[in-house]
C-alpha cells in the first residue's frame, strides 16, 4: 500500500512525501502584485510539504481575478517570486507556481479598466471582490479568435518568467470556473469557431496553452489542474458523456508530452470518472496524478490516506494553511490546528504566517 510518507518521482523532482500544498489564493499582495517578505515567510514555513503549489498567479494584469493577487509579469514580480523560490529551496522545499487567467470571473476595476473576457458574452451570475467591495461579475466580452494567440503567449511567458524566478515548474489552472475552464465547459462556451462546439474544439485552447508552456520550459516542468463536474462559479457540466469526451480527449491529446502531473479536483476523486481520466493522464508512464475532493469537507489525514491509494499524491488546502508542519503532524499523529476562514483573504500576517508549528505545549 502506498503511504503519504513515501517519496515520489515527479518530473525533475523527487518529493520526500506525497502531501502537496494545494494552490490557495490568499490575497496578501498590494496593487502592484509583487510578492513581499510575508509571502516568503509563509511559503518557507511550509517547505516540508512534498510539493508547494503557489496561489493562482496572473500572467498579465488584464487576467487578474482577485485584489491582493500576485503576478508573474513585471520585473518586480519576478524578483519577488525569486526571493520566495530561493528561500523555499534553501529550506529544503520544492515549489510550482499556479498560473491562471480569471476570464469572466473578474471586473474592470481589477483589470486596469478593461472589460473581462471569456469564450462567449455570457455572465457567470456570480460576484467578485475588487479593491473596494463585492460586485456582480459583468457580462464579459467574447474573445476574438485573433486574440487567442496572445492569451496562449501570456501563459508561455509566465512559464518562462516562473522558471527565471527559480520555480521548479508551473501548474496551469484549468479548473474552478476560470478562463480555461470557461472554454472547456459547454455552459460558458457558445463559440461557433474552432474553439467552441465539439469537445475537441472546447479543449483546443487548453491544449495550446499546455503545449506552449511545455515548449518553453519542458513538459516535465508543466502541470495541469482540472475540475471536471465541479459546477461552481457559473460552470455547469451535467452531461457525463460530454465530460468524458472533453476531459478524456484533452488528456489523450496531451499524453505524448509527459507533463509532470495532472491535479484533479472532484467531489468523488476515487470514482469512475477520475479513475478513467487518471488512466489517460498516466498512460505515458511519466505523468503523476494528484487528487483533491474540493471544498465539501476539509481534507483530513484519513481521507488523504485513501486518496493516495488511487492517485500518486494528494493536494491539501485548508489544513496546509493552518498547519505549516502538517506532514510531521500527520506522520506522528499529532493534533492539527483548525483554519480560521475569516482570515483566508484578509491581508496581513494574521491567519497567514502566525499559525505555529507543533510544540508539546501547543
Ligand atoms: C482560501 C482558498 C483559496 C483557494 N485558492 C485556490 C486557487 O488559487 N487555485 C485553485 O486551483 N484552487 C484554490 N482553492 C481550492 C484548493 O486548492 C482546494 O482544492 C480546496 O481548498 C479543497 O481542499 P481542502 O479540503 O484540503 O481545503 C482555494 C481554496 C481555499 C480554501
Amino acid at each position: 500500500m502506498a503511504s503519504l510518507f513515501d517519496s515520489l518521482e515527479l518530473g525533475r523532482l523527487t518529493l520526500p512525501n506525497r502531501v502537496t500544498m494545494a494552490p490557495l489564493t490568499r490575497s496578501r499582495a498590494g496593487r502592484d502584485g509583487v510578492p513581499t517578505d510575508l509571502h516568503t515567510t509563509y511559503y518557507t514555513q511550509r517547505a516540508s510539504l512534498g510539493l508547494i503549489v503557489t496561489e493562482g498567479v496572473f500572467p498579465a494584469v488584464t487576467s487578474r481575478a482577485f485584489p491582493g493577487q500576485t503576478g508573474i509579469e513585471t520585473a518586480e514580480q519576478v524578483a519577488g517570486w525569486r526571493r520566495v523560490a530561493d528561500s523555499v529551496h534553501a529550506a529544503g522545499g520544492r515549489i510550482f507556481m499556479q498560473v491562471m487567467n480569471g476570464g469572466r470571473l473578474s471586473h474592470a476595476s481589477l483589470l486596469e479598466g478593461e472589460q473581462p473576457v471569456a469564450p462567449s458574452a455570457l455572465a457567470s451570475g456570480t460576484a467578485v471582490r475588487d479593491f473596494e467591495s463585492r460586485k456582480e461579475c459583468p457580462v464579459p466580452r467574447a474573445l476574438e479568435a485573433e486574440e487567442l494567440p496572445r492569451i496562449v503567449d501570456e501563459f508561455r511567458q509566465a512559464a518562462r518568467n516562473a522558471v527565471d524566478a527559480g520555480m521548479d515548474g508551473v501548474e496551469i489552472h484549468g479548473a474552478n470556473g476560470y478562463l480555461l475552464h470557461q472554454f472547456l465547459s459547454p455552459s460558458s462556451n457558445h463559440r461557433e469557431d474552432g474553439y467552441g462546439g465539439s469537445p475537441e474544439n472546447r479543449y483546443r485552447l487548453v491544449e495550446e496553452v499546455v503545449r506552449a508552456a511545455a515548449e518553453e520550459i519542458g513538459a516535465d516542468r508543466v502541470a495541469l489542474r482540472l475540475s471536471p463536474q465541479n459546477n461552481i462559479q457559473g460552470i455547469a457540466e451535467t452531461d457525463a458523456a460530454d465530460v468524458l469526451a472533453t476531459y478524456g480527449g484533452l488528456l489523450r491529446a496531451t499524453a505524448d508530452l509527459g507533463l509532470a502531473y495532472v491535479s484533479f479536483l472532484n467531489a468523488e476523486p476515487t470514482g469512475e470518472l477520475i479513475s478513467e481520466l487518471s488512466a489517460h493522464a498516466r498512460a505515458n508512464g511519466r505523468t503523476r496524478v494528484i487528487l483533491n475532493s474540493g471544498f465539501g469537507q476539509i481534507t483530513q489525514r484519513e481521507e488523504a490516506e485513501q486518496l493516495v491509494q488511487h492517485g500518486d499524491a494528494v493536494a491539501v488546502g485548508r489544513l496546509a494553511i493552518s498547519n505549516p508542519d502538517l506532514v510531521r503532524r500527520w506522520q506522528e499523529e499529532l493534533p492539527v490546528t483548525a483554519p480560521d476562514e475569516s482570515t483566508f483573504y484578509m491581508g496581513g500576517e494574521r491567519g497567514y504566517t502566525d499559525y505555529p508549528s507543533y510544540t508539546v505545549s501547543s
